[in-house]
Parts: structure tokens; C-alpha cells; sequence
């Protein structure tokens, strides 16, 4: 019989549990997650099953990646129903710390990408990945993993801790998985289920629009504003989405791109309604366009 999943909620425990595991030279995997769990975050779950000995997933909403006016206070949690889901997927560990443990009244330590994180989500929330990288660094200092997985929907959250592991040499592989999608393509994210039933219909407007540029992509169409221009139009048919940011960009570097010629990404950021949704697609020879 499977044993069952232990639940740690301190920082002190978390790190003796990991320090246990050295002499059997155990491969440890980290998913790092804010809870309210589907299947995109399950999919990484079990992906690390397969791909190591022992699989840790951490819940924690981090404050630190929330700004002044942003969701953090009704951002949807279901500690139990996490807890039964990852127990059901393998997982070994539930580290679950409170909000305190991690950063005490005197906390003032930050980890900044000076560049990476300035545009697309960083341009419309400052301080966001400052956040993530942070809490990021501290989960693995905590956890001490041999791989960590993150999804391809957050493109640039993905870019930012992979550049992040490679600037502090820190010792962890990071695994991208793609986006895992609702039937009608919709990227499955936490926020989904602040859409009324209308709003839901027209969020599909995220996918059609990066449909429409990997058509164009497929086309060898050159010119990005022909591109941003058909996107543009997709998600302006809706009558509640307004785009924060519509953009092709450098995979590696995210900037702009001047011209469309091997690869390029597709990102956007739309809000419907009051919900912020994103969405990306890899543009490339080999990629595959659903991610
Ligand atoms: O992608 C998320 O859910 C969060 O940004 C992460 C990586 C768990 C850090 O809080």
C-alpha cells in the first residue's frame, strides 16, 4: 500500500526532512504551487512522479507577488481539497507554511531581475516577479530539490526562476511542462473561476487569438504587426475583454521582435471583466503549437 503524505508546516521541520534524505541520495522533486489545484497543476505533479524518488509539493499563497491592488485576499484557497489531491497523486510531501513562517516582521531580503522582469506581466505588475523569485529561492534553500517543475502558461515566471537558478548557481534543474487546456483551449488557471458563465465564453478569445498567430506563423508571415493586428482584433470581438498587453517576442529574451523569422512567442494578457487571464504560444518550426 502507498504510504501516505505527510503535511509540514514549518520551515525547520521542511529542512530536516530534506537534510534526512541526503545519505540515500534520494532525487527530490519541488512543485510549487498556490493551491486551488486542477489539472494543469496535477499534471506537474505527476510528471515528478515519474521522474524522481520523492515528490514535495508546496501550497502557499505568497503575498510578496501580490500588488496593493491586486487579488490576494480573495484569492481562492481549499487547503482540504488540495491536501486529498495530492495525496491521490503520489505526493510524498505537502509543505503548507503560513504566511509568518516564511517572512517574519523583520523580513527584508528580495532576489530582482533587472531586466528580464520588467516587461509584459512585470511592465503591468511591478514588483510580481521580485516576488516569485523570492519566494521561489526560499522554497528551494527550504526544500533542497534535485528538479522543479512549472508550467509553460506562466511563460515568463518560467524564464525569470530559469535565469534566476543560472545567475545564483543554485543547484536545481527546472522543468517547463506545457500548458495543460480546458476542451475548448482555454489554459487552465486558478483565476477561471472568478468568470461569470458569460465571461467564460468569451475568454476563449486568449486561444483563438494565439491560434490565429501560429496560422500566420505557418503563413512565414514576417512582419509582427500583422500578427499583433489579427490577435488584436480576436480579443476586441468580445464585448468584456480589454487587453492589458498583446505581444510577439523574443523566446529567450522577451523583447519585442521587429521581425518574425525562426521562432518568436505569442503572449498576451487579457482582462475579462475584472479577471486577468494569460496566455502564450511558442512559435517555432518544432514547437508544438498546442504547448
Ligand atoms: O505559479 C505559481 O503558482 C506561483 O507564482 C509560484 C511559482 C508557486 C510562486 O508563488
Amino acid at each position: 500500500m502507498a504510504e501516505s503524505m505527510d503535511t509540514i508546516t514549518s520551515v525547520r521541520e521542511m529542512n530536516e526532512w530534506a537534510r534526512l534524505q541526503i545519505p540515500g541520495r534520494k532525487t527530490i522533486a519541488l512543485v510549487p504551487t498556490m493551491g486551488y489545484l486542477h489539472d494543469g497543476h496535477l499534471s506537474l505533479v505527476k510528471k515528478a512522479r515519474l521522474e524522481n524518488d520523492t515528490v514535495v509539493a508546496s501550497v502557499f499563497v505568497n503575498p510578496t507577488q501580490f500588488g496593493r491592488n491586486e487579488d490576494l485576499s480573495v484569492y481562492p484557497r481549499d487547503p482540504q481539497g488540495d491536501s486529498a489531491k495530492l495525496e491521490a497523486a503520489g505526493v510524498d510531501v505537502l509543505f503548507m507554511p503560513d504566511a509568518q513562517e516564511l517572512y517574519g516582521p523583520d523580513y527584508e531580503t528580495f532576489v530582482d531581475l533587472e531586466r528580464l522582469s520588467l516587461p509584459l506581466c512585470g511592465k503591468s505588475r511591478p514588483g510580481h516577479f521580485r516576488g516569485v523569485a523570492t519566494v521561489v529561492l526560499k522554497l528551494f534553500n527550504i526544500v533542497q530539490p534535485t528538479r522543479a517543475y512549472f508550467g509553460s502558461k506562466d511563460y515568463q515566471q518560467l524564464q525569470v526562476i530559469k535565469k534566476m537558478v543560472r545567475d545564483l548557481n543554485v543547484n536545481v534543474r527546472i522543468i517547463g511542462c506545457p500548458t495543460v487546456r480546458e476542451q475548448d483551449g482555454l489554459a487552465m488557471s486558478s483565476r477561471n473561476t472568478y468568470l461569470t458563465p458569460e465571461q467564460r465564453k468569451q475568454a476563449i478569445c486568449l486561444y483563438e487569438a494565439l491560434m490565429l498567430a501560429g496560422r500566420l506563423f505557418a503563413t512565414r508571415e514576417s512582419d509582427p504587426n500583422t500578427y499583433l493586428q489579427a490577435m488584436k482584433d480576436r480579443v476586441l470581438a468580445e464585448p468584456d475583454a480589454r487587453p492589458d498587453y498583446i505581444s510577439l517576442v523574443n523566446p529567450e529574451t522577451l523583447e519585442d521582435l521587429t521581425t518574425v523569422n525562426d521562432s518568436a512567442l505569442a503572449v498576451l494578457a487579457i482582462r475579462i471583466g475584472k479577471t486577468r487571464l494569460i496566455d502564450n504560444m511558442l512559435l517555432a518550426e518544432s514547437a508544438d503549437i498546442n504547448q
